[in-house]
C-alpha cells in the first residue's frame, strides 16, 4: 500500500454485441503486465467470463479453450503477457482459500482476471481496474473501466473507442 491518494480514471465503454466485448478485451490485454489485477464484476451472465476468454485467446491464440473456472475456481495459461490466472471467486469458503488456489504466486508473477473479486476482502489490491459488465438488452452490454492507483495511468493512456 503507498500514500498514494487513489485518483481513479473512468471509461464507459458500450458494448453492443459479443465482438465489441471481445475488442475490449483485446485492449485491455495489450495493456496488462504480470502483477496486474483485474476485478470483473457484473451479475451472472453479464459476461465476466467470455471477455477473460476473449482476452486470454487474445494472447495466446484464438481457438485456445478456455472454460469458465466456475467449479475449479482458477485455470491458469501462459501466454504472450507471461502467465495468466483466472479465477471464479464466488465459491469461495472464505479468504483464506485463495492462498490454497497459489494467490501468492499469482500477484508475484501472473496478471490475475478475478470474477467475484469481493471474495478476496481485504486482499483486494489498491492498484487495479475494476471492469464492470452490466446487460443493456440480450447481445448488448455496457463496460465501465476503472483503473485505480498505478493503473489510473494507464487506463487514462489507452484508447478504449472500438472500431
Ligand atoms: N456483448 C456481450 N458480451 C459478453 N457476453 C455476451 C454478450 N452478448 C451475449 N453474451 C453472452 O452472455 C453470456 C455471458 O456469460 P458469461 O461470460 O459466462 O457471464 P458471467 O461470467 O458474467 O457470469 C454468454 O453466453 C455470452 O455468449
Ligand atoms: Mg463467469
Amino acid at each position: 500500500m503507498s500514500d498514494t491518494p487513489d485518483t481513479p480514471f473512468t471509461v464507459a465503454v458500450p458494448l453492443p454485441d459479443e465482438a465489441a466485448t471481445a475488442a475490449l478485451a483485446r485492449r485491455l490485454g495489450a495493456l496488462l503486465r504480470p502483477g496486474d489485477l483485474v476485478a470483473l464484476r457484473g451479475d451472472l451472465g453479464a459476461g465476466k467470463t467470455a471477455l477473460a476468454r476473449a482476452l486470454i485467446r487474445s494472447v495466446t491464440h484464438e481457438e485456445a479453450e478456455v472454460p469458465s473456472p466456475t467449479f475449479t475456481l482458477v485455470q491458469s495459461y501462459d501466454t504472450a503477457i507471461g502467465p495468466i490466472w483466472h479465477a471464479d471467486l464466488y465459491r469461495l469458503s472464505g479468504p483464506d482459500e485463495v492462498y490454497e488456489l497459489g494467490w501468492d504466486d499469482a500477484r508475484a508473477e501472473a496478471v490475475a482476471l478475478v470474477e467475484w473479486p469481493d471474495r478476496l476482502g481485504p486482499l483486494l489490491p489498491a492498484d487495479r481496474i475494476e471492469l464492470t459488465l452490466s446487460h443493456d438488452g440480450p447481445d448488448a452490454r455496457r463496460a465501465s473501466l476503472t483503473g485505480h492507483g498505478t493503473l489510473a495511468a494507464r487506463v487514462a493512456a489507452a484508447d478504449w473507442i472500438l472500431e
